[in-house]
């Protein structure tokens, strides 16, 4: 296939090097005309294992081209590949503004071109973006997307120091897009690449770069703040990440990772609390651990704040414990939420049948009877008095028993989901999800 590729810096390069061994025809464009002419004589404007040799073989073998016009290489194929930088603005904000330039340099190409293009954005982007782009090249074209040109977000998953190697063993190869015509297009460039390819609606694969990469920044400063607590206290921080990473069924797995509700039961908020004070106590700040207490306080507020906005008085709480299949109250954010609501005069009703059981022979009765007698008051034997009650349902906890509630919904009534019960929610105005 032949591509232009806009942006000769580092994704740029890899990409050129890696798509021309791969057998494409490369059109590299740069504004920067020392990049274009390094390239043409076959190095390469970048230092990176590898990138070097691609360049020198592919240029040599003719499958690697180099230009500052974007009209000639638009005109010479059927995929524009953008890879411009999407440096930060000095408040943080993005600035896309080569970005768009390039697609206005692309549609101003197109205008005069009847052949099918697909237009690729490579690098990152907030999500929008690439609706930004359809809309900038159906203004320069003046056709729909879909006629003529389709969009695609492919991001780049590469690290520098390993980007060749990275480039042609990724995890997956993430597509987003709504117009298949041009999805089969881009999966084509990647034909000669072992890893899955994920299509995704465009807003999912711009949102996915993101995700991943505060993860990987989380990932580093939580390990260096375990760190500086295992320095201060003597013990090898590399043993203790050794052993924690052996753990793939929480540690190092998809445990954990699906939005919802705040955390809560009986470890983890004592522990969190437990190690922050005693690195408080050493010296030692731990920014991030901390944030997590304050964080967690907010996805609580977040859920009180949407009950104060629905106004509805009579609220109905399907599952009280801090997780479905037990039965401990201790520090279930659900509690606290029942709390605030009741401190402020809502008319409160909660079905779980764990916690009911509990109040019967469970080892948490003492607890529910001395701590919380005034929510113990409000529980209802049955999900369906609850049902009858309520103008709101929160819906607490996982179990298959609510999944049927938010079937027999009364027309009125709203529910408000903090575990999304169902993988495919209702698209109703009487649903709301919590973080989705
Ligand atoms: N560097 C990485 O490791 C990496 C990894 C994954 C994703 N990304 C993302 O990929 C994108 C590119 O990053 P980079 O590090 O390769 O950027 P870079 O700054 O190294 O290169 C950008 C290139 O774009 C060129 N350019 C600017 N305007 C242009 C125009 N109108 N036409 C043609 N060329 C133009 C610049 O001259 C420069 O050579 C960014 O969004 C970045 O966040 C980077």
């Amino acid at each position: 296939m032949k591509v232009a590729l806009f942006g000769l810096g580092y994704v740029g390069c890899v990409s050129a090097g890696c798509f021309a061994r791969a057998g494409h025809d490369v059109y590299g464009v740069d504004v920067n005309p020392v990049k274009v002419e390094i390239l043409r004589s076959g190095k390469s404007p970048i230092v990176e294992k590898d990138v070097g040799e691609l360049i020198a073989a592919a240029v040599e073998a003719g499958r690697l081209h180099a230009t500052t016009s974007a009209s000639e290489a638009v005109h010479a194929t059927q995929v524009s590949l953008i890879c411009v930088g999407t440096p930060s603005h000095p408040n943080g904000s993005l600035d896309l503004r080569y970005i768009y330039r390039v697609a206005e340099e692309i549609g101003a190409a197109l205008r005069h071109r009847d052949a099918y293009h697909v237009v690729v954005i490579r690098s990152t982007v907030m999500p929008g973006t690439a609706a930004e782009v359809a809309r900038i090249l159906e203004t320069q074209t003046g056709r729909k997307q879909g006629e003529g040109f389709g969009v695609v977000v492919n991001p780049e998953f590469l690290r520098e120091g390993s980007a060749v190697s990275d480039f042609v063993e990724p995890p997956f190869t993430l597509l987003g897009g709504e117009h298949e015509r041009a999805l089969d297009v881009v999966a084509q460039l990647y034909a000669d690449v072992d890893a899955p390819i994920v299509r995704a609606e465009t807003r999912v694969a711009e949102m996915v770069k993101y995700a991943n990469n505060v993860y990987h920044a989380a990932k580093i400063t939580f390990a260096n703040e375990v760190g500086n607590v295992c320095k201060a206290l003597g013990i090898d921080s590399h043993k203790v990440m050794e052993i924690f990473c052996m753990d793939e069924k929480l540690n190092v797995s998809a445990a954990y990772l699906k939005p919802g509700f705040a955390f809560g039961g009986s470890c983890l908020p004592k522990d969190l609390r437990a190690l922050t004070f005693r690195a408080k106590d050493l010296d030692i700040p731990v920014p991030m651990l901390e944030s997590l207490i304050a964080s967690n306080a907010l996805q609580i507020r977040r859920v009180v704040d949407q009950l104060l906005r629905w106004k509805a008085r009579k609220l109905g709480f399907l599952g009280l414990s801090f997780k479905g299949g037990t039965d401990d109250l201790r520090e279930s954010p659900i509690v606290e939420v029942v709390e605030t609501m009741i401190g402020k005069g809502y008319d409160v009703r909660i079905y779980d049948a764990n916690v009911s059981l509990a109040r019967l022979f469970g080892a948490n009765k003492e607890y529910i009877e001395k701590e919380i007698p005034h929510i113990e008051r409000l529980m209802c034997k049955t999900m369906d008095e609850v049902l009858e009650h309520a103008d709101v349902i929160v819906i607490g906890n996982r179990s298959s028993e609510f999944a049927a509630a938010l079937g027999r919904l009364r027309p009125e009534q709203r529910a408000l989901d903090l575990v999304r019960l169902l993988d495919e929610p209702p698209e109703s105005e009487r649903y709301e999800g919590i973080c989705w």
